[in-house]
């Protein structure tokens, strides 16, 4: 029987179909989430026929070498920057992505984000954290309408789309800016009231967001980020919340689970633990998709949602 690892338990129930499929063909293991064992160092490796990936897991020719019967890696994430798709490539390895199933989840995400930036919920849960509610008053933390504010969309894919309708129907005037089309970005910037991140991260994208693209933002602004946190430059985003940033709502940051202790403690920046696929339809879909493509792979056929 080929050997399947799973980097980390799925949220799928212990008698689902696809898992029960994929139990009938292979010896499966999974890595729990205590596991300190790096997957790279996991001794199930070198035996493995298939891997299930995790966004946050480098997939890089040190690993590719540490599993050498690897056929597939199926990545339990749209995004697939964690993996060295040359490198899988020369090593004759398919690489998969979970996509479509995590789209509107993370679009509701998005749309929390701004309302949590707009209307500064992480002060207002910090003040009664802190039982420094001392009362009602007509100018305590007044925040933004997203009515009639404008959107602009960075990066037009599924979930870039998704967020856009959800933003339209909300009452905001929503332009985009992408390689595909929609306006310049630097008018996007000039022009926005919240900026949303949600391009892949790539060499074009990194640290896309510089202190050129923040100073260009409008005074009063908002950056929103529910990507990739690599795309921000995340010191020149606390400049430009010192001057033209009004605040900023992050699902996402660089070195996770490591947050900038001046983020962490910022006043006007709301961060999330990278939850936006965090909801059980999400997760169920990814887990499936995963693991299908991983039993396509051990039965010899052609999987879906390919990405080299
Ligand atoms: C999550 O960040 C994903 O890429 O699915």
């Amino acid at each position: 029987m080929p050997e399947v690892l799973v980097s980390r338990p799925l949220a799928l129930e212990s008698g689902d179909a696809a898992w029960l499929a994929l139990k009938k063909i292979a010896r499966v293991h999974v890595r729990t989430v205590e596991s300190k064992v790096a997957l790279t160092r996991h001794p199930k490796l070198k035996n493995v026929a298939a891997v299930i990936t995790m966004g946050t897991d480098p997939v890089d020719s040190k690993f590719l070498a540490a599993a050498p019967q690897l056929a597939i890696v199926a990545n339990h994430a749209v995004g697939y920057n964690n993996i060295d798709l040359d490198a899988a490539r020369a090593r004759g390895v398919i690489v998969c992505n979970t996509p479509g199933v995590l789209t509107n989840a993370t679009a509701e995400l998005t749309i929390g984000l701004l309302f949590a930036a707009a209307r500064r919920f992480g002060e207002g849960v910090t003040m009664i954290r802190k039982s420094a509610y001392r009362g009602w008053h007509p100018c305590l933390m007044l925040g933004r309408e997203l009515a009639g504010a404008r959107l602009g969309i960075v990066g037009h894919g599924r979930i870039g789309a998704a967020v856009a309708a959800k933003a339209w129907a909300l009452g905001m005037d929503v332009v985009h800016s992408s390689p595909m089309g929609g306006i310049a970005l630097d008018d996007l910037l000039r022009t926005s009231d919240f900026v949303s991140i949600h391009c892949p991260l790539n060499a074009k994208t990194k640290g896309m967001f510089g202190s050129r693209e923040f100073a260009l933002m409008k005074q009063g602004s908002y950056l929103i980020n529910a990507a990739r946190g690599e795309i921000v430059d995340e010191r020149a985003l606390l400049a430009a919340l010192r001057k033209n940033l009004r605040g900023a709502a992050l699902d996402v940051f660089h070195n996770e689970p490591k947050l900038n202790p001046k983020l962490r403690t910022h006043p006007a920046v709301f961060v999330l633990p990278h939850l936006g696929s965090a909801t059980v339809e999400a997760r169920a879909g990814m887990a499936r998709l995963a693991v299908n493509a991983v039993i396509e792979v051990l039965s010899g056929r052609p999987p879906a949602n390919r990405v080299s």
